[in-house]
């Protein structure tokens, strides 16, 4: 689509700053390259190019987070795009990126094609501001304290044990299909209490569409009348009816159920305000659909990356492998919170897994007051984006960023980082909810996965990066399955 960014030099004020190089190439071989400036002034922003061409326009249409996805990409330290009442500023130098998502957290809100989502998610936590977001921030925040954590995490090994035992050896398994079916039976059990059956687990495919349609609507929305036009308009509000139903059915069910539960669902029926009010139906219904949709596909997606690239990295699937023939839990286990500790390689290759492929890979504001961040101003009214996966693969702040490197890791060094530079789970008070949650999910499967199966890859191709709503690839990422315990027996 673009090729560059334009070279016209728009310095309102001289500086002393150095030239940034920008290569960006696409999809997954996207790198961001930055380099520090350090003025006082205020610098113009480069501007990025607009689309000049119907196909290039047909795809904003088609995607709208992918062409996001592709200015962040090509935004170097920070780019702007201009078209009519358009101001959209991409940032990704860690420096620029920490000041505006913590410093001027209160200068921004959700941008408007985050609130598209509203169709979906109603007012949840994922696209509401001010008063509401702060009170059931407030309000969801115990259930995702580090103390509930290992709580959670027996139920979320439970879950993945009963998945391993259904894993045949020599399935070919739709890696994306098959986690997405496991992250929502963890998110139903872990944070509602319920046991999916094959029916409701339609569920995970109706969440996939409303927000396919959801994502079309926040690009037609641009354009007048653009609502009117979205295609497969009819199925994604379909999808969302019957979410509403089946959501409002289980808040409904847990209301006449006389069993204690201490789980998210009951922290948000029991919850009163200081004047003793109780969250509507309305209110609890948007906050499960949010979690639903926010805790669901980003997990699965970073799992298929995770286990695609590793097929594709003998020396880091090796160095896992070797960890989980040691590891302190049978083969068909999955591993305690205690036992994770054994598994310190498997945490890493999940947050490697987490810088290259954030799922959550755009974070949108909206300015709704002019600030200074760094060198540069940023107008009232300005969209301002920052990228989680072209922050994360910035040749600036990571050596060979395109690598998949657990190592880099070790010892805890992303404490050490430039903060802004590892944000796969945002920054600030926006920062994700479940971040801690997912860590441990993913850590957990990661771990029992390589001591009990190999996978072969059989997906044909090599894939790329498909932006929607989360990071996922543009084919069907296949793999077969090898038991390894029936070869281990011996040795457990
Ligand atoms: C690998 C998995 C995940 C990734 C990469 C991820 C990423 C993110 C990011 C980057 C944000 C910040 C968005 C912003 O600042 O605009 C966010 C927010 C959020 N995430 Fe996650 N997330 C993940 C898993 C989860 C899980 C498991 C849950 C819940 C069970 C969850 C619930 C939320 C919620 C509710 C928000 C909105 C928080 C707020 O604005 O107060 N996420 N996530």
């Amino acid at each position: 689509m673009y090729k560059r960014i334009r070279t016209t030099t728009h310095t309102t004020t001289r500086t002393t700053t150095r030239t940034t190089t920008h290569t960006t190439t696409h999809t997954t071989t996207h790198t961001t390259t930055h380099t520090t400036m350090h003025t006082t002034t205020h610098t113009a922003i480069p501007l990025l190019p607009l689309p000049d061409d119907l196909r290039t326009l047909a795809r904003v249409l088609r995607n709208p987070s992918a062409f996001l996805l592709d200015l962040c990409c090509m935004a170097g330290d920070i780019a702007r795009l201009r078209a009519g009442p358009i101001d959209l500023v991409c940032i990704n130098r860690p420096d620029l990126v920490t000041s505006v998502l913590i410093e001027h957290a209160r200068n921004l809100e959700k941008m408007p094609a985050v609130k598209t989502l509203r169709a979906f998610t109603g007012d949840g936590l994922l696209v509401s501001d001010g008063d509401t977001w702060m009170r059931h921030r407030k309000l969801a925040a115990p259930a995702f304290h580090t103390q509930r954590i290992a709580g959670y995490q027996r139920v979320v090994a439970d879950v993945v044990r009963d998945a391993l035992a259904e894993w045949r050896d020599g399935d070919l398994l739709d890696l994306e299909h098959t986690f997405k079916d496991l992250t929502l039976r963890i998110i139903s059990r872990t944070l509602f209490s319920i046991e999916l059956d094959e029916v409701q687990r339609g569920l995970g495919d109706d969440i996939d569409t409303a927000l396919i349609y959801v994502n079309r609507l926040a690009g037609m929305s641009l354009f007048p009348f653009g609502a009117a036009l979205v295609p497969g308009a009819r199925n994604g509000k379909a999808a969302i009816v019957r979410v509403d139903i089946a959501i409002r059915r289980l808040i409904a069910a847990r209301r006449t159920d006389a069993a204690s539960h201490n789980d998210l669902l009951a922290m948000l029926i029991d919850t009163r305000t200081a004047e003793g009010t109780a969250l509507s139906d309305d209110e609890i219904r948007d906050e499960v659909v949010t979690m639903f949709v926010a805790g669901h596909e980003t997990v699965a997606t970073v799992l298929t990356w995770l286990f695609y690239r590793l097929a594709r990295e003998p020396r880091a699937a090796a160095a896992l492998q070797a960890e989980a023939r040691t590891a302190p839990f049978a083969s068909g286990d999955a591993p305690s919170l205690a036992q994770l500790e054994a598994s310190p390689y498997a945490l890493n290759v999940c947050r490697e897994a987490l810088r290259l492929y954030p799922g959550g890979f755009t974070i949108g504001r909206r300015a709704v007051r002019a600030f200074t961040v760094g060198e540069f101003e940023i107008d009232a009214g300005a969209w301002v984006i920052v990228s989680p996966f072209s922050v994360q693969r910035s040749t600036a702040a990571f050596a060979d960023p395109l690598a998949f490197i657990p190592e880099r890791f070790d010892n805890d060094a992303q404490r050490n980082w430039p903060r802004g530079a590892y944000i796969p789970f945002g920054l600030g008070p926006r920062t994700c909810i479940g971040g801690q949650f997912a860590l441990m999910e993913t850590h957990t499967v990661v771990a029992a996965l390589a001591r009990a199966l190999q996978f072969t890859d059989e997906t044909v191709g090599d894939a790329q990066v498909r932006p929607m709503i989360a990071l996922s690839p543009d084919r069907t990422i296949t793999m077969r399955v090898r038991r390894l315990h029936k070869k281990n027996r011996g040795s457990e």
